[in-house]
């Protein structure tokens, strides 16, 4: 229930490697989407969490879960090298917490989708300043329509990105969160071509956003008997399990969100505080490597290319997502 009736509904591309998070992000805008609240205008995938032909079927399978099997879906390069490991430890070995096997079948074909970087200059250029990037995985599709197509990412409305971190532990390296570490090169870009600054949700809030299965029961009754339902609550478990075992919620029954909180900064922007910030990527550190670095001197600064979240009201944001989700179905 929303008392805001948008004159001009908010235009998303999300990019994305599901990715447990990620699915939760996704069916918030899915039912911000279906509260007339915003547009999902394509969803592009990355090799993140897992492969990228996983990240591209899971994320046609969720959108066949929802009942948005419409909506464009981009592949990325499945041949490009990655990093050794991915993140099969924390959302299971297809992304989903070993849970596709009930979902619904992808819809969308790999071989015949678009990649990812031409679906994104082809969004912007067909919509110049209106179109919002949501990046919640690693910004090698963003850093590869910009190479593409030079001056694309100016384009974008805004660009609000889940990576970084700043004043906290990392979590795939000490100093390095998953995102950022998994293809510095590409943030690097991403950093460097924004004139306005990129909208960063780094683990120094993330890392409070912590969902509890007893929000999954709270949004399956309802509506228990949809299939979306069974499945956030099979996947909540999985993903509680997960962040149990790696120690990433202090031990309280839970998983992180990290994902979601992109969303609360464009809908729910009273949940969130920011520090206007010049950022910069480490991309040749051998322990350092994607490390955010932001440079709190009392010095003159280069003009700055970021707003860094540092504050998150994360009981009422989750409160939001809670109220959100429990329409979706
Ligand atoms: O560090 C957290 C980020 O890495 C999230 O986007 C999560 O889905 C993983 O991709
Ligand atoms: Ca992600």
């Amino acid at each position: 229930m929303s008392m805001f009736v948008p004159t001009h509904r908010r235009r998303i591309l999300l990019d994305t490697d599901p990715g447990g998070d990620d699915a939760i992000a996704l069916l918030w805008l899915l039912s911000l989407v279906k509260q007339g609240l915003a547009d999902l205008v394509a969803v592009t995938t990355v090799a993140g969490n897992v492969p990228a032909h996983q990240t591209f079927n899971n994320a046609s399978q969720l959108l066949h879960l929802a009942g948005y099997s419409q909506i464009p879906v981009g592949r990325a390069n499945v041949d490009a090298p990655t990093p050794a490991h991915q993140a099969t430890y924390i959302h299971g070995a297809d992304g989903l917490g070993n849970l596709t096997a009930t979902l619904p079948p992808a819809t969308h074909v790999l071989a015949t989708a678009p990649m990812a970087a031409d679906l994104i200059i082809d969004c912007l250029s067909a919509a110049p300043g209106e179109v919002t990037i949501v990046a919640i995985g690693p910004l090698t599709n963003l850093a590869a329509a910009e190479h593409q197509s030079p001056g694309i990412l100016k384009l974008a409305q805004e660009i609000v990105i889940m990576g970084g971190v700043f004043s906290c532990p990392g979590n795939i390296t000490a100093q390095a969160e998953f995102n950022l570490w998994f293809d510095p090169a590409a943030a690097q870009v991403v950093f460097d071509r924004r004139r306005d600054g990129v909208v960063i949700l780094p683990l120094d809030v993330t890392q409070h956003v912590r969902f509890k299965p007893e929000m999954a029961q709270q949004v399956a009754a309802a509506a228990p008997t949809h299939p979306l339902a069974q499945f956030l609550l099979n996947l909540v478990d999985f993903m509680v399990q997960t962040a149990l075992t790696y120690r990433a919620t202090a031990g309280i029954p839970s998983f992180l969100v990290h994902d979601a909180t992109t969303l609360a900064y464009l809908f729910y922007p009273e949940t969130l505080g920011f520090q206007r910030a010049w950022v910069q990527v480490e991309t040749q550190g051998e322990w350092t490597s994607g490390e955010t670095l932001l440079d709190q001197r009392a010095i003159a600064k280069p003009p700055p290319n970021a707003w860094v979240a540092r504050q998150v009201d994360a009981e009422g944001l989750l409160m939001r997502l809670v109220a959100d989700l429990s329409q979706v179905c």
